[in-house]
């Protein structure tokens, strides 16, 4: 496996960081990762933007990071992951310097580290769905930032395994705002509802393709708080993601969800999204 630091493509066993570095220390990045299918990046641009979104957020110095994309279909060809699935990461940290709150004098450069995966979809998570819990959130008020700061979302998600469930949901004062590396959809009286796009969700570029396709089926969809105890009505759930594009949830904390069945709107959205990863591939659109 080929990966790249800070300029070089490197056999990954040869990429070491410094034990200095801003990431390790202080968890002071940001990172993104980019599916590819069959060599062709899903929705780099919108990857890119919230890159820099987030770099301006953590006032990291101004890097343009379009050379990023170079990178990551680099890689892609580097490891030989034209064909199938794969997922590319990124991430940009502060970089290094002596360990000291303030920040590092404005010439050092961020460390900038990418790799490339194969990927194999969960194709029995989109048949049979998957089961979810509900966690409080206990992560700071900026989730609208992919920072590399994600030990909350590690708890939270091991908590969800340890109970044999796939994903926790996080609560935040009685409203269910988004997976722990995922958005969260309902649908209720046949409208799609996600949470709107504040500081307490990450703005998924998968949750904003789902909106767009819902538009064009003529899909009803609102951007308003779904509270806890709507959850019960839920004809439908499902989480939406890069690694988990469009997945059914068929029970949460134990109780099923509609009729227990992955739901016809989800399964109309994920055969939809299937069709536009399918022509973006065509096209080669970013
Ligand atoms: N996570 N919400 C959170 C908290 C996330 O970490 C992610 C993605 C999403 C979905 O965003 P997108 O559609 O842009 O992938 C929502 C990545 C995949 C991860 O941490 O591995």
């Amino acid at each position: 496996m080929v990966g790249y630091l800070n300029g070089s493509y490197l056999p990954r066993e040869q990429i070491a960081i410094s034990p200095d570095d801003r990431g390790f220390l202080f968890s002071d990045g940001l990172y993104e990762v980019i599916r590819s299918y069959d060599g062709t990046l899903f929705q780099a641009q919108a990857h890119l933007d919230r890159l820099n979104y987030g770099a301006q957020a953590l006032r990291l110095n101004t890097v343009d990071f379009r050379y990023l994309i170079d990178v990551a279909q680099e890689l892609i060809q580097r490891n030989h992951l034209n064909q199938g699935d794969a997922t590319v990461y990124l991430q940009v940290t502060r970089g290094i310097a002596p360990r000291t709150h303030r920040f590092p004098c404005p010439e050092t450069p961020l460390t900038i580290y990418a790799t490339a995966s194969s990927f194999s979809p969960k194709n029995a998570a989109f048949e049979d769905g998957i089961s979810v819990i509900l966690f409080p959130d206990q992560r700071w008020a900026r989730c609208d930032i992919k920072t590399v700061s994600l030990i909350a979302n590690v708890l939270a998600h091991q908590q969800a395994r340890d109970y044999g469930a796939s994903e926790a949901i996080f609560v935040r004062d009685g409203v269910a705002l988004e997976g722990t590396h995922s958005n969260f959809f309902g649908v209720f009286k046949g409208t799609v509802v996600t949470a709107p796009k504040t500081n307490y969700i990450l703005g998924g570029i998968t949750r904003q393709v789902v909106l767009d396709l819902c538009k064009d089926l003529s899909i009803p969809f609102q951007e308003r708080p779904i509270l806890e105890p709507e959850l019960q009505h839920a004809e439908e759930l499902m989480v939406i993601g890069t690694i988990t594009e469009i997945t059914p949830i068929v029970t949460i904390d134990n109780e099923k969800v509609g009729s227990g069945r992955p739901g016809t709107i989800t399964r109309r959205l994920h055969k939809a999204f299937r069709e536009f990863v399918t022509s973006t591939k065509k096209t080669g659109a970013p």
